[in-house]
């Protein structure tokens, strides 16, 4: 599968989803989060960071900081390009080590360093389609990827 839709009609779905990806997920996987402010990319990121067996309490925007690590189940580290000036700042972190070490790349405003980060499998669109209504359309970019949103799809309907 090379894309997925998924809508959420509450943050619970967002929740559910969140956290089925981030059990499915393996090491040193990179992934790009797009959409405009408050569409529900940090609130993702969350969930799945619950689903990896993160606290979620300790997921917040890297705002000051360009890049924040957690350790769960996997290494990951969240980063949000929102602020950043220079592309150094990104190449700064050394992040094709860090893939290759295993850690997963969770990227916030991905698009606006596309040049500099490493190659993303899995980007994801978030879209606020109403009040608590968001849409996240996913596409993939590796054979992994696609196995996983097939595996996400599957899910969703096996709930439904
Ligand atoms: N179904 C839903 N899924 C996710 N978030 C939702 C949903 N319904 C409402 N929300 C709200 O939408 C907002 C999403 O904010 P969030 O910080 O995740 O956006 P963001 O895309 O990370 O924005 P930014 O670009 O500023 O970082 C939150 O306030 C959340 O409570
Ligand atoms: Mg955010």
């Amino acid at each position: 599968m090379e894309t997925y839709i998924y809508s959420s009609h509450d943050e619970s779905q967002t929740q559910s989803l969140g956290s089925k990806l981030g059990e499915l997920l393996a090491a040193g996987f990179t992934i790009g989060l797009n959409g405009t402010l408050g569409s529900g990319k940090t609130r993702l990121v969350k969930a799945i960071a619950a689903g990896l067996k993160i606290d979620p309490e300790t997921v917040v925007s890297p705002t000051f900081t360009i890049c924040v690590p957690y350790q769960g189940r996997l290494k990951v580290l969240h980063l949000d390009a929102y602020r950043i000036k220079q592309q150094e700042e990104v190449d700064e972190l050394g992040l094709d080590e860090e893939i290759e070490d295993g850690a997963v790349l969770l990227v916030e405003w991905a698009n606006k360093i596309k040049q500099t980060l490493p190659l993303l499998e899995l980007e994801i669109e978030a879209l606020p389609a109403g009040e608590t209504t968001r849409r996240y359309s996913f596409f993939a970019h590796s054979d992994r990827a696609r196995t996983l949103i097939q595996s996400l799809h599957d899910w969703s309907i096996s709930k439904s």
